[in-house]
């Protein structure tokens, strides 16, 4: 027992003199006037947080902040990440208007300059800056901060004084040893409203989402923090970023990484760190994924209201690069309606403008008054977005604060974009038929998509009521109409979900018995002649070998019902969003109603 301790000791004992021999010695955490810290020689922060000293990689020696207890070694900032020290014995002195990184022959490698009338001091803070002051006023003469390398940490800022040509952000380091100047950066864009974006070089490549006063509007999540707050400082010419930490024995750090993600990492000084999230996450992530004039959702994208794809395809293939195309040309007279999109990371603002003190009556005004104007939103009540031209980089979210009304052809709110489906069963007495109609709140869907078709026989060549569908391929589509793929089994009758690769998803009605076979074909003829936004769409029908079914299309929001009555209160629509919904179905049933004569004369609704 005695001679473990006594081995412990011993080691310990070893291992503090290794140490004390790797740093000969401990400048404290500061430098003043015609001193130098050689290699070998580190600065440390007051409560011994972060360390400067000098680091290399091969024969390239730089001058760094990194953690002091963290293990590996985790480096926060490089002060000459293009110009390394070789061959050694570099030093870092301080004189009374520069500070300066010398190679070992006594040139500069790295210097700045500052001017003051009393001799200048520097110190490593605990918040892992570096800065250089007055020891006389105090004035902060130059700062780390000011230049970050890869690495935000709580207090840097990042953003652009168009003013004074500032614009200072992170940039990922060449690889994990390398230091030098990567590919990917993160930063502000003057041509944009406040947002922050990585970049691979020139080109965008993720963007948090426009700043709409309280968070990023691609981030609705980060607000709920009680760990960190974030600060975005917006001037006329000026917009800066940083957060805070709120709990400070939490370490930050949020750091763009040589492979192109961004990775807000967290530690509770526990010499680990925790990945806490990183950027981008998924496809609808992907700048502009969905091209122009369309909104990535769970990966998937979709034309907004009015608009179709340009390569219908191309993007049948799941290739939406390419974007979507108006349906037909609006002209100023008559586009004065506005589709809706709620939760979403509103689009890249480079063709938008901001107009303060504009509440949302009034912003909807002033972009209808302009043909261009294309979409607009109001950021808290009051700061009111305009749009030109065409929208790209729009992603729904599942949770989210900002809406956005896209210009469509005329006046109709229900043209909304709400992943929400509605099932309502309408009994149209006059006329004895049962529809199950499902009103949707879905985008304008896509007319160029369909079905495969089954090979038209001679005889019904000419009927063109419904669609007849390829059995083969609606039974792959849902895998020999599989339990798993089946969604509601009632009576007579089960839906299935269907895929194909071709198309994306529908929804298949299968009749199980013969008993309402007559009931089926009375729901295809009636249905074939509705067409309305807010009424789902048959997209043919199948009736061969014994089989009879119906294909209408998919409403990924499920039904209105398990929405509205969900045990989850979280989920359920706002007032305003229950109005639009209102609004849909009393047109539908409008629809349903007065514009759609079921009789022989008519085979079609107006
Ligand atoms: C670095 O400095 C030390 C001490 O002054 C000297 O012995 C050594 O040769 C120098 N190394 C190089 C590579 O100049
Ligand atoms: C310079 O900054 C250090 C670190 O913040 C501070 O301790 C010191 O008081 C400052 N010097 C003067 C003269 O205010
Ligand atoms: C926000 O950042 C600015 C500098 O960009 C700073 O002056 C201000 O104190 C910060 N506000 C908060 C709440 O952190
Ligand atoms: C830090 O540790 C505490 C307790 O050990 C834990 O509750 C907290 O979630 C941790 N915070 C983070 C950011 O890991």
């Amino acid at each position: 027992m005695q001679c473990a301790m006594l081995k412990a000791a011993l080691l310990s004992a070893v291992a503090l003199f290794a140490a004390a021999f790797a740093h000969p010695q401990q400048n404290g955490d500061s430098l003043t006037t015609g001193l130098s810290l050689l290699n070998g020689q580190n600065l440390v922060s007051a409560q011994k947080i972060f360390v400067l000293g000098f680091f290399s990689n091969g024969n390239s020696t730089y001058l760094g902040v990194w953690y002091n207890e963290m293990q590996p070694r985790t480096i926060v900032w490089v002060a000459n990440r293009q110009n390394p020290i070789t061959g050694g014995n570099g030093s870092l002195t301080l004189t009374s208007s520069s500070l300066e990184l010398l190679d070992r022959t006594g040139n500069p490698v790295w210097s700045n300059a500052f001017q003051t009338q009393n001799s200048p001091q520097a110190f490593l803070l605990d918040s892992g800056n570096l800065i250089v002051n007055d020891t006389v006023s105090g004035n902060l003469l130059w700062q780390a901060f000011d230049h970050p390398s890869d690495t935000l940490l709580p207090g840097i800022r990042i953003g652009y004084d168009t003013s004074t040509n500032d614009n200072s952000f992170v940039t990922s380091w060449k690889n994990g040893s390398d230091p030098s100047l990567g590919e990917y950066s993160l930063r502000l864009d003057p041509k944009r409203l406040p947002d922050v974006l990585l970049f691979h070089g020139s080109v965008p490549k993720y963007r948090m989402g426009t700043w709409n006063g309280q968070g990023f509007s691609g981030l609705p999540a980060l607000r709920a923090t009680n760990l960190l707050a974030f600060n975005m400082t917006v001037d006329e010419d000026s917009a800066y970023y940083s957060y805070t930490a709120l709990d400070t024995s939490i370490l930050w750090r949020f750091v763009v990484s040589p492979d192109g993600l961004a990775h807000r990492w967290c530690s509770n000084q526990s010499n680990l760190w925790t990945e806490y999230w990183h950027l981008p996450q998924d496809q609808c992530d992907v700048y502009v994924y969905c091209g122009a004039n369309a909104a990535c959702y769970n990966g998937d994208c979709k034309c907004l209201s009015e608009f179709t794809p340009k390569s219908p395809c191309d993007w049948s293939q799941r290739n939406f690069a390419g974007g979507c195309v108006r349906d037909a040309v609006l002209p100023c007279s008559s586009g004065n309606g506005f589709a809706f999109l709620s939760k979403v990371k509103v689009p890249d603002t480079l063709n938008a403008i901001m107009v303060h003190g504009k509440g949302w009556d009034d912003c909807k005004n002033l972009c209808l008054r302009q043909c261009s104007c294309s979409a607009y939103t109001v950021f808290q009540e009051s700061d009111c977005v305009v749009w030109f031209g065409d929208l790209v980089d729009i992603v729904q979210l599942s949770e989210g604060i900002n809406d956005l009304y896209t210009r469509v052809s005329h006046s109709n709110p229900s043209h909304s974009g709400r992943n929400i489906a509605i099932i309502v069963s309408v009994s149209v007495v006059v006329v004895v038929l049962v529809i199950s109609a499902l009103l949707s709140f879905c985008y304008r869907r896509s007319q160029q998509k369909h079905l495969p078709l089954a090979e038209e026989r001679e005889d019904e060549s000419r009927s063109k009521l419904a669609k007849k569908l390829d059995l083969g391929a609606i039974t792959v589509a849902t895998n020999n109409f599989s339990e798993q793929n089946s969604i509601v089994t009632a009576q007579s009758r089960t839906i299935y979900k269907g895929t194909l690769p071709s198309f994306g998803d529908f929804v298949v009605k299968r009749l199980n018995t013969e008993a309402g076979l007559e009931e089926l074909q009375n729901e295809v003829k009636m249905l074939a002649r509705l067409d309305h936004p807010n009424i789902i769409r048959m997209l043919g029908s199948c009736m061969q070998n014994n089989e009879k079914v119906i294909c209408y299309e998919y409403m990924p929001g499920g039904s209105l019902d398990a929405v509205l009555f969900a045990e989850d209160e979280s989920g359920i629509p706002d007032w305003p969003s229950r109005f639009h919904i209102m609004q849909g179905i009393c047109e539908g049933l409008l629809y349903l109603h007065e514009h759609c004569r079921m009789g022989p004369a008519s085979s079609t609704c107006s």
